[in-house]
């Protein structure tokens, strides 16, 4: 038998396998993210080829792979369409483990979620700037300013991340490489660590892990995650065509525009918003401990729907403050 063979066979044995009863939709959303990443990082690849990481070149390369380049348009929408349904579906994920409670005996896993979970939110953040228009110039400018009046370790934030204290061509090529450079590394090295831990652990269950099966294979189980793939691509596709990801005007350090963030930036813009700046990095930071303690905390389920209630409410209304002003 040759290899190709042998490795058929494997296959074929393996999705013939029973599969745990309690394995349902819920549990193909951890995959679905996962096809999302790769679909943002090939997409990433393929913008990259046009991209000039400048501040004199940035905007009109962008603006060259939309009106330009054969289909740019379509994989700047996708990357920017993907990138938000990206995001929605960590965060749902997040929430089917916390709600199943399935961080249960898998308390490093959850926080290498939660670590992912920050370098998710560090490539969206990276990534609005790359464009440089108006709405990205201010947006990023606005959290500069935040940063800035954190006391004592502001500026050194500041230097790390823009390369000085002002917005300018230093910060563009430092969140350059950040965006394309460090983080998708970060984020493959973490997901593969989170994968790991899945297989050896298994997919948590309250009365043991896959004791019992219901006749479904991990075929079947397959064949859906497959067709969810495909249903989520048809999404990001529709409205990558429907409504095209557009640029506002070129970056003008000059000309002041006030922005409202992206919809997964709200809490945090209310929190801002709501309560003096260095006391909103406070509570922020404080929010994220809340988060990676979240097994431990929750030990009792009462206390854990109780928390996990508290911190969505918490959450939408700041997220609804944010929006509103
Ligand atoms: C790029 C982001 C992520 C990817 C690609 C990913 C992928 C996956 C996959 C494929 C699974 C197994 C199937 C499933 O339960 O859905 C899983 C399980 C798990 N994930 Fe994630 N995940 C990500 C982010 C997160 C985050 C942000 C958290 C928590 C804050 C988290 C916590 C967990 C835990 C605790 C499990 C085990 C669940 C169980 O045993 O039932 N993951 N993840």
């Amino acid at each position: 038998m040759n290899a190709l063979a042998r490795v058929r066979e494997l296959l074929r044995a393996e999705l013939r396998q029973q599969a745990p009863y309690h394995l349902n939709l819920w549990h193909l959303l951890g995959g679905l993210t996962l096809f999302l990443l790769f679909l943002e990082i090939t997409t990433g690849i393929l913008l990259m080829v046009y991209y000039r990481p400048s501040a004199d070149e940035a905007y009109e390369s962008v603006f060259y792979i939309i009106n330009d380049v054969q289909l740019g348009w379509l994989i700047h929408g996708i990357h920017g369409w993907g990138a938000q349904l990206f995001i929605l579906l960590v965060l749902v994920h997040v929430l089917r483990v916390y709600f199943h409670e399935a961080y249960r005996e898998r308390e490093l896993n959850w926080v290498i979620g939660v670590v992912l979970l920050l370098v998710v939110g560090a490539f969206a953040f990276t990534g609005t700037l790359l464009v440089w228009d108006q709405k990205a110039f201010w947006g990023i400018d606005a959290v500069r300013r935040v940063i800035a009046d954190v006391p004592v370790v502001g500026k050194a934030i500041l230097y790390f991340l823009w390369g000085g204290t002002e917005l300018d061509a230093n910060a563009l090529l430092r969140f350059y490489v950040f965006h394309v450079g460090l983080l998708p590394w970060v984020a493959i090295g973490l997901v593969m660590a989170h994968l790991y831990l899945v297989s050896r652990q298994g997919i948590f269950h309250r009365s043991g892990v896959g004791a019992q099966t219901s006749g479904q294979t991990y075929g079947d189980v397959a064949l859906r995650g497959l067709l969810l793939v495909v249903l989520s691509f048809g999404i990001v596709l529709t409205l990558a065509v429907i409504f095209p990801v557009e640029l506002a005007g070129r970056a003008d350090p000059l000309v002041y525009q006030s922005v409202k963030p992206a919809w997964y930036f709200l809490p945090a813009y209310g929190l801002l918003k709501l309560v003096p700046k260095a006391a909103g990095v406070a509570l922020a930071s404080v929010g994220v401990l809340g988060l990676l303690a979240a097994p431990w905390l929750g030990r009792n389920s009462w206390v854990a729907w109780g928390l996990g209630m508290l911190g969505i409410a918490i959450i939408a209304l700041l997220a609804a403050y944010g929006w509103r002003w």
